[in-house]
């Protein structure tokens, strides 16, 4: 697909890779329809973009809340007549396991990382059915390939699983699924974490070259690819250095406290 003249819809615009995503989309002569909670920080990010010549339709969005996720997609085809691509890119990391969260933790998690997703879908693909055809890309994390933390990799696999089957579902009406799969890059989600990583820039050249040509999977960066194959190949050393590094993590932690 054309990157040029395309309606892009992004949710989690406001920051990181999603805002990334979008200068760059934009840059290539996307119009790029920005969503978020933080609507201060879109309005921003879209006078930065139509300063540069870009185009952009801000709606602020909860993707937690069924009602707004409806309202950006009947708002985007009510001002451009359709949407040539999603991408669900709203996410948070869960900071405890799936044996500490609080319930409301857990339902935050789940249903940002997996339910927003999903429901986004629901609500694109009777348009881009009628229009014949779409694209639509999930952003996964190689946490998604490879168990590490276990509320915030459940919902990972699970928007892996979700990519793979409506991939399958949906070829019939042209309409693709590409699920991206980033490890570890520089954004306010990895602040903090010491662990030498890119800019989210990666990410963006991922999504536009997935634009022009879909494919099933993108991990990124690339050196991630081998290391989740490899995973899957030897679960029981996956195992043992996960753990690992996780009972080390544990013991600095408490060290700290
Ligand atoms: N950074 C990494 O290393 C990494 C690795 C693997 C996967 N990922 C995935 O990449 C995606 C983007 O993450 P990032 O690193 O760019 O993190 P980020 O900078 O923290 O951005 C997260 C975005 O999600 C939005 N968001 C959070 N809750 C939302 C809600 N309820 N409704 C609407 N938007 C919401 C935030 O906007 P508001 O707060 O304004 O709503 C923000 O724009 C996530 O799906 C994440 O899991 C990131």
């Amino acid at each position: 697909m054309n990157i040029r003249n395309s309606i892009v819809v992004i949710t989690g615009a406001s920051s990181g890779i999603g805002a990334v995503t979008a200068r760059e989309l934009a840059r290539q002569g996307a119009t790029v329809v920005l969503a978020a909670r933080r609507e201060d920080q879109l309005r921003t990010l879209a006078a930065e973009i139509e300063q540069l010549g870009g185009k952009t339709l801000v709606v602020p969005t909860d993707v937690t809340r069924l009602d707004d996720i409806d309202h950006l997609i009947q708002t985007t085809i009510d001002t451009y007549g359709r949407i040539d691509v999603l991408i669900n890119n709203a996410g948070i990391g869960a900071g405890k396991t799936a044996a500490t969260s609080s319930d409301d933790d857990m339902q935050q998690v789940i249903t940002v990382n997996l339910l927003g997703p999903i429901r986004a879908v629901r609500a694109v693909v009777p348009h881009m059915r009628q229009q014949g055809g779409g694209l639509i890309i999930n952003i996964g994390s190689v946490a998604g390939e490879v168990g590490t933390t276990s509320l915030y990799s459940a919902t990972k696999f699970g928007l892996r699983g979700l990519s793979d089957s409506l991939r399958r579902e949906l070829r019939p009406y042209k309409i693709n699924v590409v699920l991206i799969a980033p490890g570890f890059v520089s954004t306010p989600l990895t602040r903090g974490i010491k662990v030498p990583m890119p800019k989210a820039d990666v990410v963006a050249h991922a999504i536009a070259a997935a634009i022009q040509r879909p494919r099933r999977k993108i991990i990124v960066p690339w050196y991630y690819a081998p290391l989740a194959y490899l995973a899957k190949a030897l679960p029981w050393l996956t195992d043992w250095l996960v753990s690992r590094n996780q009972i080390q993590q544990m013991l600095r932690r408490e060290k700290q406290s």
